[in-house]
């Protein structure tokens, strides 16, 4: 268990903050960084030619290191509808083809798919949930030979129910279907093998559990698309990238991997500092080890507010990270203002409460929120 580190951040102690979901805050150290980085630009004459490439590559690889592969499957994108436009342009529907996804999916996640079959041909299948059924197993129901793209999350954003990433990845497999993650609402709360995965695509936006900035995302591509075609006409990707004074002779050919796929002017130097810091602290912490606290305190929690009269999914079909808690029919049409007003902040989807807790947290913090809860039902 990871003692409370609430220490690492400016967050006020009457504020309690249970909304990792729509945004983490950012550590101190990450927003020193961040300034640090802001300042390189300030005297561009001391920037070298080396800056657009070293933090770039320190980030793809301790972001790679999270994930259990090589920082040659990593490319630098600014959110997860960069990275999954790029699957999409990159994958193949058509005709009595179809790409099968998660009803109530994250829109950066749908509106790709919705472009291809229109311009394609194919059609959307949208997993529903069902009562008393595991949704793994309802969306391995569904793909079969005519798939040819699955497209899901690993949890899903409104409610956190979680899916069995490695046997859809088999079911994938065993069809011949692509397989496009959205890691978004995991990836930095959920220890995550990728390589053990082994999707074609997955994106993270990193400004939630990565605790990173915003505009800040990473995008894992399997070996069999790095030939594939950017959404950019990137030139800092090609080969032979570094040498300035030489890019007026164009070329066609990029360094190896995904790094094709990197969004043009990468090398942020006022964001990249604070990523890299806020990597360095997720390792430093260990995501195993956050997952276990957050899986813990998670559980305590949700025993408590089903007492109270909130429907929560099974710990074993939650993500360990994330409750999505229905409301009691008696809840006040207002509690989210109710709450805020108290200064404790979680977010609703769809009449479901979603309570993200993180590291920062503390007992006083989950007391308040459980009083002032019961206090209003
Ligand atoms: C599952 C999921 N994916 C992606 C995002 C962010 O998408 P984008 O980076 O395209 O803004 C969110 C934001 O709430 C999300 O919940």
């Amino acid at each position: 268990m990871i003692p409370c580190q609430r220490s690492l951040f400016s967050i006020p102690n009457e504020v309690v903050y249970l909304n990792t979901a729509y945004m983490s805050p950012l550590m101190n150290s990450v927003v020193d960084a961040i300034s640090y980085g802001a300042k390189l630009k300030a005297s561009p004459w001391d920037l070298t030619i080396n800056d657009f490439f070293e933090d770039s590559e320190l980030v793809r690889e301790l972001f790679a290191n999270l994930v259990n592969v090589s920082k040659r499957n990593i490319a630098l994108v600014p959110s997860a509808s960069y990275g999954l436009e790029t699957a999409a342009k990159n994958l193949k529907v058509g005709c009595g083809r179809s790409v099968v996804m998660l009803e109530n999916q994250f829109p950066s996640h749908v509106y790709p798919w919705q472009r291809l079959v229109k311009e394609k041909g194919g059609k959307l299948i949208k997993v529903k949930e069902k009562q008393d059924r595991n949704l793994t197993e309802l969306v391995l129901e569904l793909i079969n030979e005519q798939c040819a793209i699955v497209a899901v999350p690993n949890v899903l954003w409104t409610n956190g129910l979680m899916l069995d990433l490695i046997s859809i990845s088999q079911r994938c497999k065993e069809v011949g279907a692509a397989l496009v993650l959205d890691l978004t609402q995991s990836v930095g709360a959920v220890n995550t093998d990728l390589g053990q995965i082994d999707p074609d695509f997955a994106v993270v936006a990193a400004y939630k559990w990565m605790m990173s900035p915003y505009s800040t995302g990473y995008l894992y591509v399997s070996e069999k698309h790095w030939d594939g075609e950017p959404l950019e006409g990137n030139w800092i990707s090609r080969r032979d990238g570094k040498n300035f004074s030489n890019l007026v002779n164009y070329t066609d050919h990029y360094e190896d991997g995904a790094v094709r796929f990197d969004i043009g002017e990468r090398a942020n130097f006022a964001l990249l500092p604070g990523s890299i810091e806020a990597l360095r602290q997720l390792h430093k912490w260990d995501v195993k080890k956050i997952e276990k606290t957050l899986r813990q305190n998670n559980s305590i929690l949700s025993d408590q507010l089903r007492s109270l009269g909130f429907i929560i999914p099974s710990d074993a079909e939650r993500g360990p990270h994330f409750i999505g808690a229905k409301l009691p029919e008696n809840s006040p049409k207002d509690l989210l203002k109710i709450l805020a007003s108290n200064k404790i902040y979680v977010s609703e989807r769809g009449g479901v409460l979603r309570i993200t807790p993180n590291v920062w947290n503390n007992p006083e913090d989950y007391q308040k929120f459980l009083t002032t809860v019961a206090a209003v039902l």
